[in-house]
């Protein structure tokens, strides 16, 4: 399912917030406001991108036009969203003022719904792109969580946990799918708490067999069993003072839980084959990826050892449920990997964007980290498409058709695609070139789902 861009829409005529209700509630969550108060708490309350405002409003009580008013108010609560002032045609006066006041766009009454679409469109996709680089700009400028990317709510909210377990010393288990970044919170939590100095310690309890897995935790003594020619410290030892991170616990045998229960209660190891007690200063991070409470259930997990784990659990939600990440994380994956392989890319196209929107992601992050990669080195031209990415083409045109109107509505989508890709983006030269008029083309590429601002670069050039 992707996610539907919320709209504010802010006329003092019922009628014509029904109508606009009708022609776009398919493509955008709708908020509705008749005048500046309620219009500015709806703002408060739900930073929409997107505000589409009549600038007819009639004039308040100290004789400044509202709509003007609502626009200047709107820019300074957050100046990345995106306000398409609506007006009475032949008024310059108004229009100038409205583009000094930021609008993005102006549309004259009455609104063609084609060109509304379309602006909407390049507005929330300039939206998004100004978003994610100021989040990727906050990243690079040095966030508490190195190399972690989200600016989604679930992500927010997985921040705020590390923040405050980070500066306790309580264990902590995470849990979620394959792929989500168990590790990568495991490893920011550390370095939040006051053993940052300290070694950051990971094992794969379910990458080891058994009967290693023991000698690896705890280390041996030479001559402990065949084979132990020397004295090897154990994972925990090496963590002294530090973090000891255990992955995958759910994999962990019985007869190591107890094992490790025992380490938990005293915080004492001793090696294999040794006498010594040795007392090790460390705190416990564990993750999983399966339900401990069903395989406490079925007998496969002991129950006070999860207790002891799991004073505070942190779920990490998987990449579907974080909506604007994937893109946010597509973005910074696409940067880095360009650098290191010395490629020259300017980012997705808008069908990549949709396409990855789409996608299930049952590898979650592990696996749009592996897309992006192979991606960067497939990719022929300046942008990432979605064969690049392996994904599937969210074609609004059907491209199974069989009719002749089908295979001419492919032919000419492709058509256009390609002189709009020559022109960089450019509006008036792919209508020159392709021998029809501005707004045919607009038309076109609002049908065909193409998007004018497929080069973000042209965008002003475009608009003018
Ligand atoms: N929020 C994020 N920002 C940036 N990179 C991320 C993020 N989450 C995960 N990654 C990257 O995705 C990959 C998988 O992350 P990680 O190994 O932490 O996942 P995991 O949940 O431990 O997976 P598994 O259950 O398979 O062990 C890593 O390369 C990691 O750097
Ligand atoms: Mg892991």
């Amino acid at each position: 399912m992707t996610t539907r861009p919320a709209l504010l829409l802010v006329d003092d005529d019922a009628a014509v917030r029904d109508q606009m209700k009708c022609d776009l509630i398919s493509d955008y969550d709708l908020l509705e406001a008749a005048d500046r108060t309620a219009a500015l708490s709806q703002i408060h309350q739900a930073m929409p991108p997107l505000v589409l405002l009549d600038l007819g409003l009639a004039a308040n009580v100290n004789g400044v036009p509202e709509g003007l008013a609502i626009l200047r108010e709107t820019l300074q609560l957050n100046p990345l969203i995106k306000v398409i002032v609506v007006m009475d045609s032949g008024d310059r006066a108004k229009a100038v003022a409205a583009i000094q006041s930021g609008a993005y766009d102006i549309l004259e009454k009455p609104v063609q719904l084609d060109v509304l679409k379309v602006v909407l469109q390049r507005a929330t996709y300039l939206f998004n792109l100004e978003q994610e680089s100021r989040a990727i700009q906050d990243k690079t400028n040095g966030s508490e969580f190195d190399g972690l990317v989200g600016s989604s709510r679930p992500m927010q909210a997985v921040f705020d946990m590390i923040r405050r377990v980070g500066t306790s010393d309580v264990p902590a288990l995470i849990i979620g799918e394959s792929g989500t970044g168990k590790e990568l919170v495991a490893r920011a939590i550390h370095r939040l708490s006051g053993r940052k100095e300290g070694p950051f310690v990971a094992i794969n309890c379910g990458a080891i067999p058994e009967t290693l897995l023991e000698s690896e935790l705890f280390g041996y003594e030479k001559g402990a069993f065949t084979g132990a020619v020397q004295q090897r410290k154990g994972t925990i030892e090496s963590a002294q003072g530090g973090t000891l991170f255990l992955d995958e616990i759910g994999d962990m045998s019985f007869s190591l839980q107890v094992k490790l229960l025992r380490f938990l209660q005293d915080h004492k190891v001793h090696r294999l084959g040794g006498k010594n007690i040795i007392s090790v200063d460390v705190r416990l991070l564990a993750a999983t990826n399966v339900d401990l409470q069903e395989a406490i259930n079925s007998g496969q997990f002991r129950e006070d050892l999860f207790y002891r784990l799991c004073v505070i659990t942190i779920p990490i939600p998987t990449l579907k449920e974080r909506g604007c990440d994937i893109t946010l994380l597509a973005r910074t994956f696409l940067m880095k990997f360009a650098e290191t392989q010395k490629r020259v890319l300017k980012g997705f196209t808008p069908e990549a964007i949709e396409a990855l929107m789409a996608h299930d992601w049952p590898g979650n992050v592990r696996e749009l980290e592996n897309r992006v990669k192979r991606a960067v080195v497939m990719a022929e031209g300046k942008y990432v498409s979605p064969a690049n990415l392996e994904l599937k083409n969210p074609s609004p045109v059907d491209s199974g058709s069989t009719t002749l109107r089908g295979a001419r509505d492919l032919h000419e989508k492709e058509l256009v695609r390609l002189v709009l890709e020559k022109a960089d983006g450019n509006l008036s030269k792919a209508a020159v070139e392709l021998g029809i008029s501005r707004p045919t083309l607009y038309q076109l590429v609002s049908r065909f789902g193409l998007r004018a601002s497929k080069f973000p670069d042209n965008l002003e050039e475009s608009r003018a």
